[in-house]
């Protein structure tokens, strides 16, 4: 990838990190491959906070009915040093990604840290996947960004089932059902990646608040039914620009499919069709009603409702 220039006068690897192209790791990865993440250093570098900043002033209005809740920039950068050496030369899914995870670890790609060697984001809001191409396009990692428009409740493109290493994705939490939006989304994350797929994904889980608890259980009983393991889990990693609780927590839950653990994949629930509103009461919350936008035009003003 050639340099990007979001920061004037300064390339190359982040001062104090050890980036640097790596081959793809032939063994198998464990919760120890994060672990030295997490305990090293959490100092942000020029580079990583002009990333973020970039990213940041980019990203369009957040709609907060259809739960944009930005990560907090510190924490992003956080997350996007954890998972970018696990992702790096690996095709990529991100299911939904207003977060902006995919361009932040383009951008630092861009600058010689670990990079998938192919990012595929999927969204309904036009105005995200825009923003996202634009960034690639002027920081030199467009040939490793794709995005396409795609509406969780639609079945997944079949040109795109069974194509990916990992998916990755930071849902809507599902605090009025039980998690089950966020089991939406990380149905359609399985259902893009290979048989031993992986999957990044972010959930809350904070003894304060039982409802996190208890989708966090629910959540991780439907991995298991569905022979996906949790292989790593970290708590209280991340804080969101949220309002009326800035003090929820996410965890980052590595998942990996065992896909010979009973001779066939199971397949999950949603899979291979489209998923009606009503089957997935108070998806966006309880103030928000159906039927919901298809999708979310460039044009804000002219959002559409499904028929
Ligand atoms: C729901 S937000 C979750 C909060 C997260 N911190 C964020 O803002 O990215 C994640 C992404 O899902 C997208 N999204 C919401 N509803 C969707 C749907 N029905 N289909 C596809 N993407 C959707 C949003 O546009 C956003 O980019």
């Amino acid at each position: 990838m050639g340099a990007s220039t979001f920061l004037p006068g300064v390339s190359g690897a982040p001062r104090g990190i050890a980036y640097g192209r790596r081959a793809a790791p032939t063994r198998r990865w464990t919760s120890a491959d994060v672990r030295p993440s997490v305990q090293g250093r959490t100092q942000v570098t020029a580079v990583e906070r002009a990333a973020a900043i970039l990213v940041e002033q980019a990203r369009p209005l957040a709609l907060r009915a259809y739960d944009q809740i930005p990560m907090r920039s510190e924490d992003l950068i956080r997350q996007v040093r954890l998972v970018a050496p696990l992702l790096a030369d690996r095709a990529v899914a991100f299911v939904g990604d207003y977060d902006s995870a995919s361009a932040l670890i383009g951008l630092l790609g861009a600058h010689d840290a670990p990079c998938p060697s192919h990012m595929l984001v999927l969204d309904f809001d036009d105005r995200v996947l825009a923003t996202l191409e634009m960034i690639a396009r002027r920081h030199g990692f467009a040939d490793r960004l794709e995005v396409r428009r795609y509406n969780v409740f639609d079945p997944v493109p079949p040109d795109l089932v069974g194509r990916y290493d990992w998916f990755y994705t930071n849902p809507p939490y599902g605090a009025s059902n039980n998690g089950e939006s966020g089991r939406l989304f990380i149905a359609r994350g399985c259902e893009l990646v290979r048989r031993d797929g992986r999957g990044c994904i972010i959930l809350p889980d904070d003894a304060n608040r039982p409802w996190t608890r208890r989708a966090m259980m629910a959540t991780q009983q439907f991995m298991a039914a569905h022979n996906w393991l949790v292989r790593a889990k970290l708590d209280d990693m991340h804080h969101y620009h949220l309002d009326d609780d800035p003090h929820l927590a996410s965890s980052l839950l590595l998942v990996e499919h065992v896909a010979d653990a009973y001779g066939v994949r199971r397949a999950m629930p949603y899979i291979g069709r489209r998923v009606q509103a009503p089957e997935i009461p108070h998806f966006y919350g309880r103030r928000v009603a159906p039927p919901y936008p298809a999708h979310i035009p460039v044009d804000i003003q002219a959002v559409g409702r499904r028929a």
